[in-house]
């Protein structure tokens, strides 16, 4: 069993799009084992995209993730990685295709609505970034 790390994004959940988040992720099977509403900090921020320090476009990362609440959460599942990648869509917005949540609901690429771990490494990080192990739960699915 896998594990990632989402988030909401302030244009996502400004946008009324919390529950169609969940709803997807809900409906293709994987768990939620984790979950916080909250205003990102510059030094989250920073820590989350550190990976694009060095991108023209980080100061406007950094500024649009701390502007307003996200909804950050940790899924398990079998290669939740990858699949959840998969129901999120491209990041890049002219890839993202329909069926996607960035191809349904995202016009920029800036402004795309969700973020998804892209490896393990990453969802380590991440999930560490906003949670304390002990804040996530464990617990066996029964159906
Ligand atoms: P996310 O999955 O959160 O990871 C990094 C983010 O950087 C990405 O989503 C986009 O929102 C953003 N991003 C990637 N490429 C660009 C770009 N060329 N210009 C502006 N923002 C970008």
């Amino acid at each position: 069993m896998e594990r990632t790390f989402l988030m909401v994004k302030p244009d996502g959940v400004q946008r009324g799009l919390m529950g169609e988040v969940i709803r997807r992720f809900e409906r293709k099977g994987f768990q939620m084992i984790g979950c916080k509403f909250l205003l990102p900090t510059v030094e989250q921020a920073k820590f989350h995209y550190a990976e694009h320090e060095e991108k023209p476009f980080f100061g406007d990362l950094v500024d649009f993730i701390t502007s307003g609440p996200v909804l950050a959460m940790v899924w398990q599942g079998d290669q939740i990685i990858e699949l959840s990648r998969m129901v999120i869509g491209k990041t890049k917005i002219t890839e993202a295709l329909p069926g996607t949540l960035r191809g349904d609901f995202a016009l920029h690429t800036n402004r795309n609505v969700i973020h998804g771990s892209d490896s393990p490494e990453s969802a380590e990080r991440e999930i560490h970034n906003f949670f304390k192990e002990e804040e996530l739960v464990s617990y066996r699915k029964l159906i």
